[in-house]
């Protein structure tokens, strides 16, 4: 009796203890199984395109499209130059002896280089321009296409002073005219991710017009597949792991997602990474480091994208970064033109 008695505690605490250990295990195997990471950092990811963004979130689309970065690049068209044509537009590079003129043939931009001797023109040159880069806020630069090679036109329009003249860097001798090559660290930062022909600087396959939701967000396919199965979560209460929200970031992975672009020194890729490696929710340094030129006598001085690089010195992030330091930073408004 004592033995059937002790043989059953046994077997029941054997019982009690296996489903103690079944129940620890399945609550920590469901734990894993939830999502802890973003579902655009795997490598099953795919980039799907703005289009495909805008089925669901439409108002999104509508007003990011019109913000500086919606309109960052596009095809040169009549529509997105913010160019003066009216009064035969004209400039003349002293150290060069060279004319540049912009001009339209139809719906095409062409810039024209040429050189006069007294009433001669002794040398000219006509590129058809193929892209616009810059929304126009501050310029439109050009860009013209040789056989899917991008180069750099040699005339800016500054919108602010409403005139055509050199592109910045081109000025005092140093104008390179249609040579200077667009490769795939200017494009990363002004367009969604293009397709690039590896091996070359500057060839492109496929060239994307403004930058897009996925630059920010991350590469959506995951995202797209739960929420048109119907998996949904409360997004006020909870994160959507399917796709990065910047604004639930921690606040210094939204730095290096801005940084990405909004920084502008010397980068140094790491070891096997390239451009369009970095994703929405990396540490930037996990691609590249970025190498800010001090000059001498002028340690405060900064070019002109280094956005989050003068944020971080303002006073007003200094005294707010302490005191909130642990907290959730404040929602950045970046999908309206009033930022
Ligand atoms: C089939 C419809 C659908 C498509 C397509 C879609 N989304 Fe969503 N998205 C939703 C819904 C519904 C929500 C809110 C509920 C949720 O997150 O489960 C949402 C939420 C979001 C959020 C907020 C997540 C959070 O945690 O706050 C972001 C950001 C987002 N989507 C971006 C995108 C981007 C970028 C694309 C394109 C790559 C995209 N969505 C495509 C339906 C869609
Ligand atoms: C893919 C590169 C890229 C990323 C990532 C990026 N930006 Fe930009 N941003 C640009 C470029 C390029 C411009 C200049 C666009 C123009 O006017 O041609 C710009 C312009 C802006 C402007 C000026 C006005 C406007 O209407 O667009 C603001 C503000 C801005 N960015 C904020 C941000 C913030 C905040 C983030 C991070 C959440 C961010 N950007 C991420 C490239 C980027
Ligand atoms: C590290 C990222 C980065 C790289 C590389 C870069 N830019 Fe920019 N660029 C920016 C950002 C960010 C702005 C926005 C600055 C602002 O609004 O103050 C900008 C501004 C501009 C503008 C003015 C846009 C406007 O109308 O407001 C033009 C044009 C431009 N860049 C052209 C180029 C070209 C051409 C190259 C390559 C040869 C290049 N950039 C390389 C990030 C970059
Ligand atoms: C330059 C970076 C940037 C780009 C490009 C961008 N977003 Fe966002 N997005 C943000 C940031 C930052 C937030 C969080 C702050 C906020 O709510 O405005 C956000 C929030 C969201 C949200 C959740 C909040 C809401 O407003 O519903 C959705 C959905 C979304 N983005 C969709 C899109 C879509 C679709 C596109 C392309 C049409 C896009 N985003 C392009 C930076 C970006």
């Amino acid at each position: 009796m004592k033995r059937r008695l002790l043989t059953t505690g046994f077997t029941v605490t054997v019982f009690v203890l296996s489903f103690l250990n079944w129940f620890c295990n399945s609550a920590e195997k469901k734990k894993d199984e939830e999502r802890t990471t973003y579902a655009g950092l795997s490598d099953s990811a795919q980039y799907v395109g703005m289009e495909t963004c805008k089925g669901c979130h439409i108002e999104v689309h509508e007003s990011f499209s019109h913000t500086g970065m919606g309109l960052s690049f596009d095809a040169a068209s009549k529509k997105k130059s913010s160019g003066n044509f009216s009064c035969h537009p004209q400039i003349f590079d002293s150290d060069k002896n060279l004319f540049y003129h912009p001009y339209w043939k139809g719906d095409s931009l062409y810039f024209k280089e040429y050189r006069m001797e007294g009433r001669d023109t002794v040398f000219s040159r006509e590129e058809n321009i193929r892209y616009i880069v810059g929304s126009g806020q501050h310029t439109n630069s050009h860009i013209w296409e040789s056989n899917g090679y991008l180069f750099q036109a040699p005339m800016t329009f500054y919108t602010q002073k409403g005139k055509w003249d050199l592109p910045p860097g081109f000025e005092d001798g140093n104008n390179t005219r249609f040579g200077r090559k667009i490769g795939l660290e200017c494009m990363s930062c002004h367009n969604a991710y293009p397709e690039f022909v590896q091996g070359s600087e500057n060839k492109f396959s496929l060239v994307k017009n403004g930058i897009d939701c996925e630059r920010c967000h991350g590469p959506g396919s995951i995202h797209v597949k739960e929420k048109s199965s119907g998996i949904l979560i409360d997004t006020s209460k909870y994160i959507d792991y399917s796709i990065v929200n910047p604004s639930k970031l921690p606040i210094y992975l939204q730095f290096d997602l801005c940084q990405r672009c909004h920084i502008q020194g010397n980068v140094v890729l790491n070891e096997g990474k390239s451009f369009f490696d970095f994703k929405p929710g990396m540490k930037l340094s996990e691609v590249m480091n970025v190498f800010m030129p001090v000059y001498k006598n002028n340690e405060e001085q900064h070019i002109m994208a280094s956005h989050a690089e003068r944020l971080k010195m303002s006073k007003c992030f200094l005294v707010v970064s302490e005191r909130e330091k642990s907290k959730k930073s404040e929602k950045i408004c970046i999908h309206s033109k009033t930022v």
